[in-house]
């Protein structure tokens, strides 16, 4: 923390113990909470189940409302008006996971010994990963393995908790800390808090790359791992894997690829010829890696995978006790049970997909984000920021990109808004290479800009939200109002 930070801690913590300015506070909160409860509860209008009710309803009647939700919230995703989230969601792609899930729908890799088709999916999906992140391309020492987890932010846990105790055990590192660069995913400051890891961050330059002579200045006695990203979630920007690879294999520590967006589409953009630098296990100092199957791999919801460079790595991952009354325990990531059917649809998605499928999906992602990329240069209020593939962030100079947000929105867009600086982002997936839907958000996009051009007071929506989160000093005061959204979200 900050000399700054630190200051503006004690004096959040001292005001928040004055009474008025409590009082104040909670005022502003409650009003902006309020709006935002309308948005996020839609169905107040339906029946709610605060307890189990006393005789079971007929199962019809839940099919039936349950497709009501699911029919009032499909278009949105499936006519490609969201960014990220969904990344395949063709129907006979749907269709036919749905059955793999249905058909393992009672499996638990816990019990390996009922469930033994499940270890064969995980193996099996964690060598492909391997292979397309290059395994063999690593020495005879190494022997690149992994494990599958229930998405990127648990891949990511898995490995800074995993990196803690190697350091520990291997070089008694006590207060151990890693490198990160700011723009890297929050998953790292959660491994940081959940951990007790300290977080070092790296500033990136202008071109929201992580900066080689910052990383270099961080590193110390307690450095454990050093974190980059192909590509990072805010900007769709590569960090310089290369040079980082070589700072963490000179000082022999850890370095992990968060390749959880980019896993399963740089490999098949660099075989189409795009411009993509190393980022996976070819270069020597990568040790350990993240790439997210639930999204760019087009399985459903709820994996991921973690790769090591060697086996002795992932040994610090595993959990096993011997002095349980339960008798002999083990498990390789954080759950016990674990839905045995995710896996299935994970390993039936790879091998329905195969090879051609991921490259002519990864073609189609490219072309339409090309698209898109031009259409927002030509727009003279945006820029794009640095210079990305198909994660497009976006900015302007001239408006408040917020309002521009709550502009598409009332054009049924859902964007992501960032900040520090602000911006906003599309991640191109498949539902936005359907016919017609680039030209779409290109055409709501220029008339959001000139709308806002022409009614910048405009009141509502995220704006405000977003101009709080920025004005504030108090990053606390912003992480209480979030915590409250959270109560919100568990409202019956
Ligand atoms: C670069 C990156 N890392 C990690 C994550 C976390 O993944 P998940 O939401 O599956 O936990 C994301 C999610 O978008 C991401 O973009």
């Amino acid at each position: 923390m900050t000399i700054k930070a630190k200051a503006l801690q004690i004096i959040e913590n001292t005001a928040k113990k004055i009474p008025v300015v409590n009082r104040l506070l909670e005022k502003k909160y409650d009003k902006l909470l309020a709006e935002i409860e309308k948005s996020a509860k839609p169905y107040k209008d339906s029946k709610s189940f605060p307890s189990i009710p006393e005789n079971g309803i007929d199962r019809e009647k839940i099919l039936k409302t349950m497709a009501d939700f699911q029919q009032r919230e499909e278009d949105k995703w499936k006519d490609g008006f969201v960014s990220g989230a969904v990344y395949h969601g063709d129907n006979e792609h749907i269709d036919f996971l749905n059955k793999i899930v249905a058909l393992n729908s009672q499996s638990n890799p816990l019990h390996s010994d009922v469930w033994p088709s499940t270890g064969k999916y995980e193996a099996e999906i964690v060598s492909m990963t391997a292979n397309m992140m290059n395994r063999q391309a690593t020495s005879e020492k190494d022997d690149v393995c992994g494990v599958v987890s229930s998405g990127g932010t648990e891949s990511i846990m898995l490995a800074m908790k995993t990196y803690r105790d190697w350091a520990l055990d291997k070089k008694g590192i006590k207060k151990p800390e890693m490198i990160v660069p700011t723009t890297a995913h929050a998953a790292f400051d959660k491994s940081s808090q959940y951990f007790g890891i300290k977080i070092r961050h790296a500033a990136v330059d202008e071109n929201y790359q992580a900066i080689v002579q910052e990383v270099k200045k961080a590193v110390n006695k307690n450095t454990i791992v050093i974190v980059g990203s192909a590509p990072t979630f805010p900007h769709g920007i590569i960090d310089p894997i290369e040079e980082m690879s070589g700072i963490a294999l000179k000082h022999k520590i850890g370095f992990h690829v968060d390749a959880c967006l980019g896993g399963f589409v740089l490999p098949w953009a660099e075989k189409l010829g795009h411009d993509v630098p190393k980022f996976d296990f070819r270069l020597p100092g990568v040790t350990s890696m993240s790439a997210d199957t639930h999204k760019y791999g087009y399985a459903v919801k709820g994996t991921s995978v973690v790769l090591y460079r060697n086996l002795e790595l992932r040994h610090y991952q595993f959990y096993t006790t011997s002095d349980w009354p339960g008798g002999l325990y083990f498990s390789p990531t954080f759950a016990g049970s674990r839905p045995g059917s995710l896996s299935a649809a994970c390993w039936a998605t790879l091998l329905s997909v195969g090879e051609n499928g991921y490259l002519e999906a990864t073609k189609k992602i490219m072309e339409t984000a090309n698209k898109i990329k031009k259409a927002i240069e030509d727009i003279p209020e945006l820029y794009i920021l640095g210079n990305p593939l198909w994660v497009i962030s976006f900015g302007s100079n001239e408006l408040d990109i917020y309002k521009v947000l709550d502009a598409m929105a009332h054009r049924q867009w859902s964007l992501n808004g960032l900040h520090m600086p602000s911006a906003l982002h599309i991640a191109i997936t498949l539902r936005h290479a359907q016919n017609g839907v680039a030209e779409r958000f290109i055409n709501d996009l220029k008339e959001s800009v000139a709308e806002v051009k022409t009614q910048p007071k405009a009141k509502g929506g995220m704006a405000p939200v977003y101009g709080l989160a920025a004005s504030l000093p108090f990053r606390g005061v912003v992480g209480d109002l979030l915590k409250r959204y959270l109560d919100i979200l568990y409202k019956v």
